[in-house]
């Protein structure tokens, strides 16, 4: 500028300058101007300023990346069965674990179930038994091994072993009833053992005892027909277990008894027990 001019001139200058720059306005059109809003910048120490406690959080060394749009209220329990990851119910004990099961929509089965049979019995019971899956009672009554096959089952129990019902755990490799009681197919089985297992895992039983060709086969991952597998010790997950004959086959086939009761029997050595009447 070659003429003297005077402040207020040359601040009129120096707008002019900034408006041919793009700059112009800037300071009269604040955070507080209608319309705009404040950038992520101005909005993120808001969120730094939260006072240290129970969710406080270490400081990013990054800044943070902008938010993702607002999610649906995330609790992860909150979630519809069969999108949540495990670790949600790996902690549950037994009995809560089957009330988490009850709306369980993991496999197709949930469609045709009229409950979900998660398992009965002492859940520190010594001895476990495994069968495949509920059938049209169990499906009605919610509790596995009740028709007649399962009264054949309680008989093998209580008159064979010397056992009360109540003092042992029961449960299927899954626990809703397959439509006109078909096999269990394998997506079903891969959704649901992984319960099974944890039941195991709670129960701790010294003894499982496998029921029929599906579960043994299914438990010991194996092809080996029950007829050559049964009365062999295994183990599932670090516990012996005994394969035998279903009560449903042994219904069938009367001739099986036999056999079935010489494995109980090797159960009962296995975990100490007398045989009824024999003091
Ligand atoms: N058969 C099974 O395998 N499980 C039941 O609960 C009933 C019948």
């Amino acid at each position: 500028m070659s003429w003297a001019a005077s402040p207020k001139e040359q601040l009129r200058a120096r707008l002019l300058e900034l408006a041919e720059q793009g700059l112009d306005g800037w300071p009269a059109e604040g955070p507080s101007r209608p319309g705009r809003k404040r950038s992520r910048a101005v909005e993120a120490p808001a969120a730094e300023a939260e006072p240290a406690g129970r969710l406080a959080r270490p400081a990013p060394s990054k800044p943070a990346a902008p938010k993702a749009p607002a999610a649906p209220a995330a609790s992860p329990a909150r979630r519809p069965l069969g999108q949540e990851d495990d670790s949600v119910w790996a902690e549950f004990g037994l009995q809560e674990l089957g009330s988490y099961l009850r709306d369980c929509t993991r496999c197709k089965l949930a469609q045709g179930r009229k409950q979900v049979v998660y398992g009965v019995g002492d859940p520190k019971a010594r001895l476990m038994f495994v069968g495949e899956g509920p059938g049209r009672d169990e499906d009605l009554q919610g509790e596995p091994f009740v028709g007649k096959a399962g009264q054949l089952l309680t008989a093998m129990i209580e008159k064979g072993m010397g056992l009360q019902r109540s003092d042992v755990y029961i449960a299927n490799v899954v626990k809703c009833r397959p439509p006109n009681n078909r096999d269990p197919e394998t997506d079903e089985v891969e959704a649901c053992e992984r319960f099974l297992k944890r039941q195991v895992a709670l129960v701790e039983p010294e003894v499982i005892v496998c029921l029929g060709r599906f579960a043994v086969q299914c438990l010991l991952r194996t092809k080996t027909p029950i007829s050559r597998l049964r009365g062999k010790w295994q183990q599932y997950e670090g516990t012996p277990l005994m394969p035998t004959f279903h009560p449903a086959y042994l219904l069938r086939n009367p001739g099986g008894k036999r056999p079935a009761w010489e494995d109980l029997q090797a159960v009962m050595a296995k975990l100490g027990l007398e045989r009824p009447g024999r003091g």
